[in-house]
């Protein structure tokens, strides 16, 4: 009898500390893969819950589950699709298997800036990428920013040529296989928990990522240098799915949606300032950046453009139009 009751209590107290959510209330788990304080997406999805918590009180309650401690972003959707998760905000690379529109997005140079991003996702063309998955039970709600990528590898990249015959790590994304190929590189999709150990390991030789994503796990401990060379992006769909979204009461879905649409607001404005400070966190902890000049970046646009032909028809010649007038 005291076995079980200890048991008992255990597993009382065990149900407490994880939930957090009092009962009648909307339980809303929100599954990502990052770092909670460091990053962009990490610190918006707080001050989410955070807001929901607070404002919500007796209606909704939030559960951020970072780190990908519920699920990495290969089987998130899935787990959506089942009811098992409400809200995930993986990478528009990692939506392949139900839009090939946001290709766009993974194509090198594509765009020169996050603002450019954001001009382009606040256009009717960007705002119909919202709703492109209905079809397949998935709502966007919200494009969350990460920032630019930068190359890394166990050796020093300074010219497209130095990656030739390299092992490197992709999101899974055909676009950025084909990126990877372009460059003579060998690709490898992977799951984001995995790369530190596939580095580590010399599974793979390097990745490509954002300084904030470089920073939080720590690849640039395991590399011999990161390469300046912001030739894409990374950028988050904030997606839910379409089902729960109506099962919910007007009233408690319209704050809901208020809420998210000013913490999307509040925080991308800060994401080019996050990926700074994990730029310089990394330099302050020892770690190689390398610059490129003008002419050496320009030899990684000649070499990684010419992708973009292979997806034209994907992502549609309006589509890389209108970006590109943004750029200018
Ligand atoms: C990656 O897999 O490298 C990124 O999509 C991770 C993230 O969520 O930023």
């Amino acid at each position: 009898a005291v076995t079980t009751a200890v048991a008992l209590s255990f597993t009382a107290q065990t149900a407490a500390a994880s939930a957090g959510c009092d009962e009648g209330e909307i339980v809303i788990k929100f599954a990502h893969v990052t770092n909670t304080d460091k990053h962009p997406k990490g610190i918006a999805a707080s001050l989410l819950q955070e807001r929901v918590n607070t404002e919500m009180d007796g209606k909704a309650c939030m559960e951020v589950y970072p780190n990908s401690t519920l699920y990495d972003d290969n089987k998130v959707l899935e787990a959506m699709l089942q009811g098992d998760v409400q809200l995930a905000a993986p990478s528009l690379s990692k939506f392949e298997k139900f839009t090939k529109k946001f290709r766009l997005f993974d194509l090198p140079f594509m765009f020169k800036s996050m603002d450019a991003v954001d001009a382009y996702q606040s256009s009717d063309a960007g705002q119909a990428l919202l709703d492109s998955m209905q079809k397949r039970g998935l709502q966007g709600l919200a494009f969350w920013h990460n920032g630019l990528k930068q190359l890394s590898a166990n050796k020093p990249l300074i010219h497209p040529s130095d990656a030739n015959g390299l092992k490197f790590r992709v999101q899974s994304s055909d676009v950025l296989v084909a990126q990877m190929e372009a460059i003579g590189a060998s690709p490898q999709k992977m799951a984001f928990s995995e790369v530190y150990g596939a580095l580590q390991q010399g599974v793979v030789d390097g990745q490509e990522n954002t300084w904030s994503n470089i920073y939080g796990k720590k690849f640039y401990e395991v590399q011999d240098g990161v390469t300046e060379t912001n030739h894409g992006i990374i950028d988050y769909l904030v997606v839910t799915n379409v089902d729960w979204l109506e099962s919910l009461d007007a009233d408690v879905r319209d704050q809901f949606l208020t809420i998210l649409g000013e913490v999307t607001k509040t925080r991308n404005a800060e994401a080019f300032a996050v990926n700074e400070a994990a730029k310089q966190s990394i330099i302050d902890a020892g770690g190689v950046i390398r610059t490129l000049t003008p002419e050496q970046r320009q030899e990684w646009v000649d070499v990684m453009m010419p992708v973009w032909d292979k997806f034209k028809g994907d992502v549609g010649q309006d589509a890389i139009d209108a970006a590109q007038k943004i750029n200018e």
